[in-house]
């Protein structure tokens, strides 16, 4: 990794004492750091600490002439490699969520074209506030990276979530968020090579309810649909991921639709149409229940365990195929246990997809980092040699790149 520029804007909470641990560790890590303080921040923490530490200007005001002449607010929000907001307090997030910009840390994250990794802390109740929720949600929904707070004690005396993580994990996350291959496209595709296209993934497995509190599922995490989102986005597309119930961070610069069943992703897919290509990497349930029951299913005392008795569910990927809105390039997955291209030829043809990536998930795929693939078209088979998920999504997109170029 190449030495990261972090920009840190330090909100205004008692964990800001914390900021200056992190930039201890980001200049250890060998990283340079610029930090920007809120009016808050500096009750706190002071800029001549963090000027200090940082070995560079702390920045404070939107007014500020000299700041501004010899470096624009735009400039220093586009000059780092990742923006680190820590700590994200209620506030702070309500803000960015809401897209203002009235002081200099709002402008910046709202002028950044970088990544923006947020790092919330604040009283328990604030955190689990309906409105705090509905922040995050719509921040991860825009393509922030929000961690969650730790749980435990808390300086105002209450306990619960809302702990600003310790700096070590912070750094172990920003190290994460640097490594991943977004600015390195595959060799000979450029970098906005999907400008101006617009591509839906789905990714995940779907939730099918049983009664309010039980459910069928798949074990597919989504690391490869969110790899895949993620390598989209890295080629300029404007990338729309539905996801069903995983615990995956949203990719920087995506738009993620969260759903739980079938048919929810089915209709969050048709409501994010038109699009020019879509990959549909979900493991969708192909059954659910046929009636989900209104309450808890209980032991009746027989001993006799209740029917659970199955629908089909609509093959969101076939149906798209018909549809007179098919995107010009549709992609399915197919996780085989045996004769995995043989069922990947067949499965393509079935569901009239332009290509079909054939996985083996006899092995730890799901879940796994790594995986085997076969991209299986009307022109053949190519067959890639076991990889990173990561470099699985960073060929396809590549690929799909070149399909469009
Ligand atoms: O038939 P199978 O589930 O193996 O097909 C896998 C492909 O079809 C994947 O691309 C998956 O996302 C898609 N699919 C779908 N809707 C379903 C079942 C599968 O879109 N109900």
């Amino acid at each position: 990794m190449i030495a990261p520029r972090i920009l840190l804007i330090i909100g205004g909470g008692i964990a800001a004492y914390k900021a200056c641990e992190l930039v201890r560790l980001i200049r250890k890590g060998g990283g340079s750091v610029r930090c920007v303080l809120t009016e808050g921040a500096q009750h706190f923490v002071t800029p001549m600490s963090l000027a200090a530490l940082s070995e560079q200007e702390v920045h404070t005001s939107l007014w500020d002439l000299k700041n501004e002449t010899e470096m624009g607010h735009i400039q220093l929000s586009r000059e780092a490699d990742l923006v680190v907001v820590c700590p994200a307090t209620a506030d702070l997030m309500a803000k960015m969520a809401a897209g203002m910009a009235d002081d200099l840390a709002t402008t910046l994250l709202l002028a950044t074209d970088k990544p923006v990794l947020a790092v919330p802390a604040m009283n328990v109740r604030m955190w689990l506030h309906a409105a705090t929720q509905r922040n995050v949600a719509r921040l991860r929904d825009d393509g922030v990276t929000v961690l969650d707070p730790d749980d435990g004690a808390m300086a105002c005396g209450e306990f619960g979530p809302g702990r600003l993580p310790e700096p070590p994990f912070i750094w172990a996350e920003i190290e994460k968020l640097l490594d991943k291959p977004r600015s390195a496209p595959a060799a000979g595709i450029k970098g906005g090579a999907l400008a101006g296209r617009h591509v839906l993934v789905t990714a995940g497995p779907t939730h099918e309810a049983i009664d309010p509190v039980r459910y069928i599922a798949n074990r597919s995490s989504g690391k490869q649909g969110y790899a895949i989102a993620e390598a989209l986005a890295a080629l300029g597309a404007r990338v729309t991921l539905v996801s069903g119930p995983v615990s995956l961070a949203t990719p920087a610069g995506v738009h993620r639709v969260d759903v739980e069943s079938a048919r929810e992703m089915a209709a969050a897919v048709e409501a994010a149409l038109p699009a020019d290509v879509a990959v549909m990497v979900a493991a969708v349930a192909d059954w659910r229940a046929d009636t989900s029951a209104g309450q808890k299913i209980k032991k009746d005392g027989s001993g006799a365990p209740p029917t659970l008795s199955l629908a089909e569910n609509p093959d969101i990927l076939a149906g798209l195929a018909a549809s007179p809105r098919r995107p010009r390039l549709l992609i399915g997955f197919a996780a085989e246990t045996e004769k995995v291209v043989d069922h990947a030829i067949a499965k393509r043809a079935r569901k009239d997809a332009d290509w079909i990536v054939a996985n083996d998930v006899s092995g730890d795929v799901m879940g796994g980092d790594s995986n085997s693939v076969h991209i299986v078209s009307r022109d053949g088979v190519e067959s890639w040699e076991n990889l990173a998920k990561a470099e699985v999504a960073t060929r396809l997109a590549a690929r799909i790149a070149d399909a469009f170029s």
